[in-house]
């Protein structure tokens, strides 16, 4: 059995960035925030597209989600690097990730930024897979809602592959002939 990239995207470019159109105004009216946290390494092109949607005078940061365990699920340790040089005390927080699946790993990051002082916490996803919950989060801004499809593309990877595709795409299991 090997896996195979979906012939048609998903999402197709165009949507994304229509899509993403919207939640930057959503955003900006419902949210004035002081700090744009994202998650590194999926949700770097989904950021860049939104925050040229933004206010210029929006601040941006990164921090990298190590989870250990499964490498393509998060499990419940994770960590996040980079979030010790970041300044969130008294801050309004918006936390961008490419997915929000399990849900793991904004809920321990929204939790760490209060930890840390922040005024207040939001986030923003792209994709929403809500049928792998494991833990009760939900996203305050989300692009899409999905089913639980494995997707690909437009930052998000299979072991590190098919990120910079534009559009999302799916990877399926693909039954070789014996
Ligand atoms: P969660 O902690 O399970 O909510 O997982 C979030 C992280 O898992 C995302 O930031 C992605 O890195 C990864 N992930 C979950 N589902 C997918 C998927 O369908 N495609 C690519 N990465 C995924
Ligand atoms: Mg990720």
């Amino acid at each position: 059995m090997s896996l195979q990239l979906s012939e048609k995207p998903l999402l197709e470019a165009e949507a994304i960035q229509k899509r993403i159109a919207v939640l930057a105004t959503e955003i900006e009216k419902e949210y004035p925030c002081d700090l744009l946290v994202g998650v590194l390494t999926g949700a770097f092109i989904f950021v860049a597209d939104l925050v040229r949607q933004m206010n210029p005078d929006i601040k941006l940061a990164f921090v990298k989600a190590e989870s250990y365990g499964d490498s393509d699920t998060s499990c419940g340790d994770v960590r996040f690097a980079g979030i010790e040089k970041m300044n969130v005390k008294d801050k309004r927080i918006l936390v961008i990730d490419d997915i929000l699946d399990t849900g793991h790993t904004l809920n321990a990051l929204t939790k760490l930024m209060q930890d840390l002082g922040a005024i207040s916490v939001k986030s923003c996803v792209l994709l929403d897979k809500p049928s792998r919950r494991e833990v009760a989060f939900e996203a305050d801004f989300k692009g899409f809602v999905i089913e639980n499809l494995f997707a690909v593309g437009y930052g998000l990877d299979y072991a590190d592959n098919y990120r910079a595709l534009p559009a999302i795409y799916t990877l399926q299991e693909n039954e070789e002939p014996l």
